[in-house]
């Protein structure tokens, strides 16, 4: 018993002198941990001024000083020793040094050094990164119009950037892919996307926009927008001014043409000949005038427009009506009538159907309350027995006034009109209304 209680205070003692030596050395070790620099690293995008602060916690007035990346003195405290006059002292103390590089170029990046010379010396590293900013942006391959049919290369080119940019392409705001390519220029990069596709006319006129994205372009990216031109061959239209023309009426023909570059001006024809009547029949621009209708000017008007690309004709058969036969054997306003009142009835069938569709469905809550409504699968079954028991005219009164009023969401709920089967047997069946009165 004796001896092992003297042992356990001799591992006691011996535990607790451990215990203590280990604290001797930490704070020992602390207080010169306190004597060490310590330097951050910096980025800056070129052209700006750079910042390179060096600190020590504790220093019993040791020297500080900074040094670039090729190993050459900067500042020995506050006594310059490189001559380089954009590289200034911005704070020197015995706890602090601070440099400034002002016009940062892409060669100044790398490692700094803060040494404190102690004995040994000790050292801090920062490392200074320069972000480089990308040029403005240049599209190539937009300066000479392309033919319909062409294959078309677009490029957008920017280069200094560091690290390498990003391009994006725009079709007239709607994005498209490019292919990108870098290229390493020196210290920065070059950097291109192409985009290559083959031209129609409706890519005439069409605004491409290459934007470069770039961590050094806080704000906005830069762009740059070129409009591409695409020749392609006439293709023409022609607008008649009047459906049934008459003899004596004003008459004007217009011939809508197409086209890069632009087929002007047009030539009329007549039955393959030239205008017959001069006095009565004018050409302003691409339209033809005749001035009052005669019977005689019955044919086929052809306007032919015509680029170096080709030509394209568009014709036009007058018949000119004689008023007196048009009175007789006219349009039938009867049947003009007659449709225009099926077309209405449709549009209410339809109307009303809906309404009582989304009327259900907004009373879904009062009438689940409704005698039948709990053995219902769903809630439109619900409704329909809810409906059976309670045929009050006052109920089917408010329907309808809510129906009217869901309308005014037509729009929004149009979709489940057509997944709704319920809903088109209600529609179909209204239709059938309109069959039995028509027959
Ligand atoms: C660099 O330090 C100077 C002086 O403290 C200060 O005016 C300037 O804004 C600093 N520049 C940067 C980039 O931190
Ligand atoms: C550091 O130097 C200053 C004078 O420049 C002196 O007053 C101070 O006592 C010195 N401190 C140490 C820790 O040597
Ligand atoms: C400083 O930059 C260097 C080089 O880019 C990197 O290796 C290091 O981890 C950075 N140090 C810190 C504290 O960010
Ligand atoms: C139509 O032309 C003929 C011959 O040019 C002429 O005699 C006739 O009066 C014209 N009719 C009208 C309605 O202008
Ligand atoms: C005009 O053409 C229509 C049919 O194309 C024909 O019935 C009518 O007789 C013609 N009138 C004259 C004056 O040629």
């Amino acid at each position: 018993m004796i001896s092992s209680q003297h042992l356990l205070i001799v591992l006691y003692t011996a535990c607790g002198s451990v215990v203590e030596g280990e604290a001797a050395t930490k704070s020992r070790v602390k207080g010169g941990q306190d004597q060490v620099p310590i330097a951050q690293n910096v980025t800056v995008v070129e052209g700006s001024t750079a910042n390179m602060t060096c600190r020590v916690e504790h220093n019993d007035n040791t020297s500080l000083q900074w040094s670039n990346p090729a190993q050459q003195t900067l500042f020995f405290g506050d006594k310059k020793a490189l001559r380089d006059n954009r590289i200034k002292l911005v704070r020197a103390s015995w706890k602090e040094l601070t440099i400034s590089i002002s016009e940062v170029a892409l060669s100044d990046e790398g490692q700094y050094t803060c040494s404190l010379f102690t004995m040994p010396v000790k050292t801090a590293k920062a490392f200074l990164t320069v972000l480089g900013v990308p040029d403005k942006p240049e599209i190539t391959g937009v300066a000479e119009p392309a033919t319909e049919g062409d294959q078309v290369t677009l490029t957008c080119l920017t280069s200094g950037s560091k690290p390498a940019a990003e391009i994006r392409w725009f079709r007239n705001d709607k994005e498209v892919e490019g292919i990108r390519e870098v290229n390493a220029m020196g210290r920065s990069f070059m950097v291109r996307s192409t985009l290559q596709f083959q031209v129609d006319r409706s890519d005439d006129g069409v605004a491409y926009t290459c934007t470069v994205d770039h961590v050094s372009l806080s704000t906005v990216p830069q762009q740059v927008t070129e409009v591409l031109q695409v020749h392609y061959a006439p293709h023409v239209e022609i607008m008649h001014s009047l459906l049934f023309p008459q003899e004596g009426q004003y008459f004007k023909l217009e011939c809508v043409s197409k086209g890069n570059p632009l087929p002007e001006p047009v030539t009329w024809t007549k039955d393959g000949g030239d205008l017959p009547d001069e006095e009565r029949m004018i050409v302003e621009g691409t339209e033809l005038i005749i001035t009052t209708l005669n019977k005689t000017d019955n044919g086929t008007y052809r306007c032919n427009a015509q680029n170096f690309l080709g030509m394209d004709y568009g014709e036009y058969k007058l018949y000119v009506y004689d008023p007196n036969v048009i009175a007789q054997h006219g349009p039938d306003h009867g049947l003009i009538g007659g449709v225009v009142a099926v077309v209405v009835f449709i549009t209410l069938c339809f109307i009303i159907v809906l309404g009582r569709y989304l009327a259900r469905h907004k009373g879904t809550y009062l009438t689940n309350e409704a005698k039948g409504a709990e053995d219902a699968p769903d809630a439109d079954t619900a409704i329909i027995n809810a409906e059976g028991n309670h045929a009050h005219a006052e109920e089917k009164k408010e329907y309808y006034q809510e129906a009217a009023r869901n309308v005014v969401h037509l729009k929004s709920e149009n979709l489940g009109f057509a997944n709704n089967y319920t809903l088109r047997e209600e529609y179909v069946s209204c239709i059938h209304v309109l069959d039995v009165h028509h027959i």
